[in-house]
């Protein structure tokens, strides 16, 4: 997304801005040496280990090990895209985005008129719903499914009423259609989508209304209908309940996943403002990633007839790409005809969260699933259970929740067949508890850990006038890409040089391990960097010339 903002103004952005003033004015900060500390707003902990460094430009916590420049802090802590953190950037220093850099150049669109004429039908539905003589019906309605006006208020219901031509005699038609919300049948044949049903409002998670559900009153069909998808409406990008959730919490304990809006509706009536719903689709990554911005446990609640459990086998799928550690998805399958909004009314709340309480977690849900029907007394079902799993195992990232899967495989396949996984496993195991746990750091390392801490030391090596040809390392390719990019672009502190690569996950991760490895002394602002920054390079090209000689005599030797 980034490429559509043009990196001269992600770079002048990150100019004007001061990293400490922009988290300060979101964390109070405390000066600490010659950086700046907090209790770490990305995890719970009693004493700081949260760390802001002007000169860097950059942030990272000792504790939970996040890191970043300006605007990796704003879509953290706000929960924003790319987009909308440069947006707000651009406020806090006072500058205007050009308007080309934020949509895709050839498709320069404002959709501002689409949000206007959602938000003002959401208005006159809802105004409709107290005030139209049919209003009262729908009033009835929602009191016989014991919702509140309270509720009715929080979520914007309303109603539109059975007549063809409610909001195209009172809007604009092409806007109208635009947002979906009236039908095109072609030779001027046009009337509103919605006619004599309960509204429901979707709200973007900024609180932008980008969609309607709408409900019978009775039991005619279709039950529901839904606004189609817009330019403003990606329905699986937006969920039901999520803006009235944040408003009430905005970093809740858990997201409960229902099915339905009346759900939504009902749990919030029972003050369980935590669930969100699909609209009318399956959960899609994009959702579960959304979702894992403001909590760290989803709860997935299904049916629990046939197509309920197919439900939950498909979503769960979708989820094991999120499972970075830390994040915790369960399953909770309800009983046989029951919904959330049924059994809360049921049972009550206690029941319905020790429910929640008792779900299944993943791990379980998930040998469950791969070992269903199988008998793991015989070498065919522990080889079947192998390969069933295998391509799930492979799209979990490297981490906690995927060993753990790996060791249960193992024990319930008697260690038979595994080695593959579990060579991945553990390689990508090693590199990572070598990085952080090393305390015999590599000069290789200690190099590209100053170099990508301060971007301008490069100027050393450059001075050098080296034969890179004739040095033999391993992390050269690594150490002449970050070379190549600084020469490039000269970013001026840690946080310019990271943001170069924003787009690019996994040498983002990489870099960010060096951003955050301690290689000096803390808090010794008289210990010369540059020095060691020299040492350890000469005894990098040391071993790197005597490698390379090595390999060269081998290869002599060879032939
Ligand atoms: P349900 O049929 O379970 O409805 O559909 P519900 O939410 O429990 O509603 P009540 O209690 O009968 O009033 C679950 C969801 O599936 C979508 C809607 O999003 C609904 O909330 N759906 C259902 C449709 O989009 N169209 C339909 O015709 C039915
Ligand atoms: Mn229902």
């Amino acid at each position: 997304m980034s490429g559509r903002i043009p990196r001269e103004f992600i770079d002048e952005i990150l100019h004007r801005v001061d990293i400490v003033d922009l988290i300060d004015s979101h964390v109070p900060l405390k000066k600490a040496g010659n950086s700046f500390k907090a209790r770490c707003p990305f995890h719970t902990e009693k004493s700081p280990s949260f760390s802001v460094n002007r000169n860097k430009q950059y942030y990272h916590c000792f504790g939970c090990g996040v890191g970043g420049n300006a605007i990796s802090f704003l879509m953290a802590f706000n929960h924003l895209d790319f987009v909308e953190a440069i947006e707000d950037l651009a406020g806090f220093v006072g500058i205007d985005v050009p308007r080309e850099a934020l949509s895709s150049p050839g498709k320069k669109r404002d959709f501002s008129a689409l949000y206007a004429i959602l938000e003002r039908v959401a208005v006159f539905y809802a105004e409709q719903l107290r005030h139209h003589p049919q209003g009262v019906k729908a009033v009835e309605y929602l009191k016989s499914r014991g919702l509140s006006g309270e509720i009715a208020k929080q979520f914007c219901l309303g109603y539109a009423p059975d007549d063809w031509d409610m909001l195209s005699s009172r809007f604009d038609m092409q806007l109208l259609v635009d947002a979906g919300l009236v039908v095109n049948k072609g030779n001027g044949r046009r009337y509103d989508r919605f006619r004599g049903r309960l509204i429901f409002p979707i709200r973007d998670k900024r609180n932008r209304i980008v969609g309607f559900g709408g409900r019978v009153l009775d039991d005619s069909l279709p039950k529901y209908l839904n606004s189609p998808e817009t330019e403003v409406f990606l329905k699986g990008k937006e969920l039901y309940g999520l803006f009235e959730l944040l408003e009430k919490q905005s970093r809740p304990k858990r997201i409960v996943i229902v099915e339905g809006y009346m759900d939504v509706l009902a749990l919030a009536q029972f003050n369980m403002h935590y669930s969100v719903a699909a609209l009318g689709t399956a959960t899609s990554k994009m959702h579960l990633e959304l979702l894992f911005r403001f909590t760290s446990e989803l709860v997935f609640c299904f049916d629990g007839d046939v197509a309920g459990q197919n439900a939950a086998w498909k979503a769960v799928q979708e989820a094991f790409p999120c499972l970075k550690d830390g994040r915790q998805v369960k399953v909770m399958i309800l009983p046989q005809g029951q919904d959330p909004d049924s059994l809360v009314r049921s049972e009550g709340v206690d029941a319905f969260e020790q429910r929640l309480q008792d779900s299944q977690v993943l791990s379980s849900y998930f040998i469950e699933a791969v070992s269903r029907g199988l008998n793991l007394a015989t070498i065919e079902g522990r080889a079947q259970l192998i390969s069933q799993a295998r391509p799930h195992i492979e799209k979990m990232p490297a981490g906690f929740f995927r060993e753990m899967m790996v060791d249960r495989l193992k024990e319930l396949s008697e260690g038979a067949i595994l080695d593959v996984l579990d060579a991945t496993t553990a390689r990508q195991a090693a590199q990572k508890s070598e990085m952080v746990t090393s305390s015999l750091i590599k000069p290789e390392w200690v190099v590209l850990a100053l170099l990508i801490q301060n971007p301008e030391m490069s100027e050393v090596i450059e001075e050098m006038g080296l034969d890179w040809d004739k040095l033999s390392f391993a992390t050269k390719k690594g150490l002449l890409g970050i070379l190549a990019v600084i020469d490039r672009y000269r970013p001026k502190n840690t946080g310019s040089l990271l943001e170069i690569y924003r787009e690019d996950a996994k040498k983002l991760e990489w870099l960010t391990g060096f951003a955050n490895m301690q290689v000096i002394p803390p808090n010794n602002d008289d210990f010369d960097q540059e020095a060691a920054f020299v040492g350890a390079f000469k005894r990098v090209v040391e071993l790197a010339e005597k490698q390379y000689f090595d390999e060269l005599m081998a290869r002599k030797l060879r032939s």
